[in-house]
């Protein structure tokens, strides 16, 4: 039996907070002692990456301590609970069944009397030939001419996971000769962005994948039909451009306006859908139903790990905790993600929503009160472009930001130069290599306006080359850190309902239904 009790009543805590001897990284990061420490502290992952913590502020005694929270929060029990499909999202009363769209870690799942993983392989199997009538020109335009863009329609988990992936892997695909269809994304509801990307576009080439789990989101509807009126100004048929994703429930589901649907359920929260359809259909358009499946292999090994007992071989839970350490007990505030990658450009923007909609709660899973930090916030930027923007903050801040980069030894497109005896990919990774010595060890000066504190940790995920399989190892690593540290803050990361208040005021004053300050601003803004 699983037990959910708050954080603060586990005996870890207690002893984790009474544990006041912080690890000194100017000391252990510094001779041969720190070069020791990052061939230990190294953890493989799948498709090439490992996690090395050596330049986190964790030795032996804090990572035992870790470890005994892991087994007396349960971690691996609860995972086992969730992927055997009991009720982990509580607020919502759901199930949490985003892993089944990538494998089968336990017990068959059925729910509402389906097979969950054959519903959501049936979905991924119906979108593979989809996508390949499409690239074969047997499904075409009203001219019986061939599709060559693809336009996702959608916002949050609709949209950033997605393009995140998208952009990760656009300039791979170009050079495998696996890029099928462009993709442009089109989310704001601000005209500004439906109208650049139509302006982009030929759009009676185009078709749009309309993506919208409940179907009653404002800004998505809304942008539908701004495109549709812009299919329908170019004399175009819309129902023969447009395909929607969305649960089965939905009152998308139940129009007959689209080229073709493709389904997901509500035990996929948003944030956690790139791996269903959601992700499959615009991934799959774009580079083919074969490259959508390798990153969903390298998504089911590293859930794998994740299901591993032993906190010393599941890199996801092992990053949790230590994300939990430095939360809770060295009392940081933000986690900064900084990809040294042009192609993970949009990974922070889709961790931002992972971790910031799962875990920024101020309740337990039970809707009771809890008197301990939760979420940290999440920011990035893509190294070496962070570093001439917010890095002076990062080193010489009154506040520490611990920091997860991430980096790989190859370029994806593997077009280099050498300029003053060295590559640009070796002068990227020289870059990332040197941040994190200098934000774990520092430099004196006598100048305090020079003098660097150091002491500032940082975890790096390194690999050989972003490949669809470290993309989707990268996705599933970050999901299942983010769930882990849920179970120990005995939140539900699941649900969201911190985003409905804006929803309801925003609908009132298009309503005009406003006073006081509410009215005022509407004033100012001339709604
Ligand atoms: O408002 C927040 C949210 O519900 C996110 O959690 C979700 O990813 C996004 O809106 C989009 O929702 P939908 O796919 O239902 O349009």
């Amino acid at each position: 039996m699983v037990a959910w009790v708050d954080f603060d009543k586990l005996e870890s805590y207690k002893k984790l907070s009474s544990m006041t001897k912080k690890v000194d990284l100017t000391e252990v990061m510094a001779g041969e002692e720190g070069a020791a420490r990052v061939a230990e502290y190294c953890m493989p992952m799948s498709s090439g990456l490992v996690y090395n913590y050596a330049a986190k502020q964790v030795d032996g005694e804090v990572l035992a301590a870790l470890g005994e929270l892991a087994e007396e929060a349960q971690l691996s029990e609860k995972f086992a609970a969730l992927y055997n499909g009991e009720v982990i999202n509580t607020g919502e009363k759901r199930l949490v069944l985003h892993q089944l769209c990538r494998g089968q870690l336990g017990d068959a799942v059925v729910a509402d009397g389906v097979d969950k993983r054959a519903f959501y392989a049936e979905q991924q199997k119906r979108i593979a030939e989809f996508a390949a009538k499409v690239h074969a020109g047997e499904i075409v335009n009203e001219a019986g001419e061939k599709f060559t863009t693809v336009v996702q329609i959608g916002i949050g988990g609709s949209d950033l996971g997605p393009r995140a992936i998208y952009i990760a892997l656009e300039n791979w695909a170009r050079k495998n000769g696996s890029l099928k269809m462009e993709a442009k994304f089109i989310s704001n509801v601000d005209p500004d962005d439906a109208a650049a990307v139509l302006n982009s576009v030929d759009v009676a080439h185009s078709v749009f994948v309309l993506v919208s789990k409940s179907g009653t989101t404002l800004e998505t509807l809304t942008n539908e039909s701004f495109v549709k009126n812009a299919l329908e100004a170019a004399g175009l048929d819309a129902s023969r451009h447009m395909i929607a994703v969305t649960s089965e429930t939905s009152p998308l589901a139940k129009n007959s306006g689209y080229l073709a649907a493709f389904f997901m359920d509500d035990y996929i929260g948003g944030r956690y859908s790139s791996s269903s359809a959601v992700g499959g259909a615009v991934l799959s358009l774009a580079f083919g139903p074969d490259v959508f499946a390798r990153f969903l292999e390298g998504a089911a090994a590293e859930d794998r790990n994740a299901a591993n007992k032993d906190l010393m071989k599941n890199p996801a839970m092992l990053d949790a905790l230590i994300g939990v350490y430095e939360r809770n007990f060295l009392g940081y505030q933000s986690t900064a993600v900084l990809p040294y990658s042009q192609a993970l450009s949009r990974f922070p923007a889709h961790l931002q929503q992972l971790d910031m909609e799962s875990n920024g709660k101020s309740v337990n899973r039970f809707a009771e009160p809890i008197s301990y930090k939760t979420g940290p916030v999440i920011f990035g930027e893509p190294g070496t472009n962070g570093q001439h923007s917010f890095y002076q903050l990062l080193h010489q801040g009154t506040d520490i930001v611990p920091i997860q980069f991430i980096g790989f030894r190859k370029s994806q497109l593997e077009t280099d130069v050498v300029i003053q005896d060295s590559t640009s990919q070796q002068k990227l990774c020289a870059n990332v290599a040197a941040q994190i010595m200098a934000f774990a060890c520092g430099k004196k000066d006598e100048n305090p306006n020079k003098n660097f504190e150091g002491g500032r940790p940082s975890s790096i995920i390194a690999g050989d080359q972003l490949t669809p399989e470290a993309v989707g190892a990268l996705l599933a690593h970050f999901e299942n850190k983010v769930m882990f540290q849920g179970f120990v803050w005995n939140i539900n990361s699941f649900d969201q309902e911190g985003v409905q208040l804006g929803k309801v005021l925003a609908k009132k004053v298009l309503a005009h239904q406003t006073d006081g300050a509410l009215k005022a601003y509407s004033d100012l803004l001339h709604i």
